[in-house]
């Protein structure tokens, strides 16, 4: 929900008779909430009840996933880019943390998008684009996205995502409420506040319609493949159901690129909430872009740039790595994910600390989360984890061990 919207076609009135060619369109409400939140309001030439087959089906590493069954409390290191890529935008995709709230994963797709569409009915979904750009065909409209994009989709929203080169790598949340603009960067009528680290400029969504295109779409049956109680089922259309005549409302996917993000800077140390981004229920999106560092200096004393140890105990914490210089994190990559869990301490790894000080600037760029739940690793997160990456803050004999965050 970023502003008011509205694309082609609609008639005066909510619940009225609305007409194209002489044929009455098909109203449909996505509401939120029940129907006492943010809603929008489509127009559609095909009902979206006309389903002629109706299926279940898996697919392996996204629906269902299992957890695994110990988890001892360390700090971790999830290796996705040890992952191969293997499928499209939906078939690629593997779950590797999850809980109540929000489940984390990635797509590493190296084929063009199937046939499928997907809707996901349990959750709000956030696509951040790690290396490419593309296309997300949506029934609200296309919607063109850049690297280093957030993508939002709404629960419910039927969509088929296209890659650059078909072939690029994602970080995907999933959120069992809305993924949304924190409260505290709205104003009493929902403007952005002109204190927020963005506005209302900085979002982009759909400008045109979906245009039905057999040549880019194929032939009936349409599946669409729906998660919901982390199951996915098929179902088939006899016509191209998600081409509309128009539609208004608050609810539709929008981009926002984490470069628009305005970072904060304090004289001394600031906590790692400054960077927050997005927000859902029992989980925040933070965003750590490139920027000046603290700069305080007085009395024999100067800021120490690189974060303190911290034992935040009612918080995990994620972080993805995508570039820059993670004030050098051994053994971290682009593409690594660390879980900092709550009940263990973690901070700057040896000598980064001391060895910040006095610096001006980093070129760090990483999205981190945090979860009021605890992560739980999937079966397939296990598999990519790095064994020792606990004990990496131990600095042994002889070894320079350079690092940070
Ligand atoms: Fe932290």
């Amino acid at each position: 929900m970023i502003h008011y919207h509205k694309l082609g076609s609609i008639p005066p009135k909510h619940h009225v008779t609305h007409r194209e060619n002489d044929k009455l369109l098909m109203e449909q409400c996505m509401t939120r909430v029940g129907f006492d939140s943010t809603y929008s309001i489509l127009y559609f030439r095909t009902p979206p009840t006309d389903e002629c087959a109706v299926r279940s089906m898996e697919l392996p590493g996204f629906c269902p996933v299992k957890p695994v069954e110990h988890q001892p409390l360390h700090r971790r290191h999830i290796r996705t880019q040890d992952i191969k890529p293997d499928g499209d935008f939906l078939t690629s995709r593997r779950t590797l943390l999850m809980n109540d709230d929000v489940h984390v994963g990635v797509a590493k797709i190296n084929q063009p998008a199937g046939h499928h569409w997907f809707s996901n009915a349990q959750s709000d979904e956030c696509w951040f684009a790690y290396d490419k750009g593309g296309l997300l065909e949506t029934v609200y409209g296309p919607l063109p996205f850049k690297k280093h994009d957030y993508v939002i989709i709404p629960k419910g929203t039927p969509y088929r995502l296209h890659v650059e080169g078909d072939a690029g790598t994602f970080l995907v949340f999933e959120s069992s409420s809305y993924i949304d603009v924190p409260k505290q960067f709205r104003n009493e009528a929902g403007q952005i506040t002109m204190d927020g680290p963005y506005c209302h400029r900085d979002f982009r969504m759909p400008q045109e319609l979906l245009q039905y295109d057999e040549s880019k779409h194929g032939k009936g049956p349409f599946p669409l493949i729906v998660k919901f109680a982390n199951q996915v089922a098929v179902h088939e259309y006899e016509h191209f159901p998600w081409d509309l005549a128009g539609w208004d409302g608050y609810s539709y996917p929008v981009a926002f690129n984490i470069h628009d993000y305005q970072p904060r800077t304090g004289a001394i140390h600031l906590p790692p909430t400054i960077h927050i981004t997005f927000a859902g229920r029992g989980f925040i999106i933070c965003s750590f872009v490139p920027r000046k560092v603290d700069y305080y200096k007085g009395e024999g004393h100067q800021a120490i740039p690189c974060p303190y140890g911290h034992a935040s105990v009612d918080c995990d914490e994620i972080l993805y790595y995508v570039e820059g210089n993670f004030t050098s994190r051994k053994g971290i990559e682009g593409q690594s994910i660390s879980l900092h869990p709550m009940g263990v301490p973690h901070g700057p790894h040896p000598g980064t600390y001391e060895k910040s000080v006095g610096t001006d600037r980093t070129s760090e760029l990483a999205v981190m989360c945090d979860t009021f739940k605890p992560l739980i690793m999937t079966d397939f997160a296990a598999s990519i984890e790095q064994e020792d990456y606990h004990y990496t803050w131990v600095k042994r004999e002889n070894e320079a061990i350079e690092t940070s965050k």
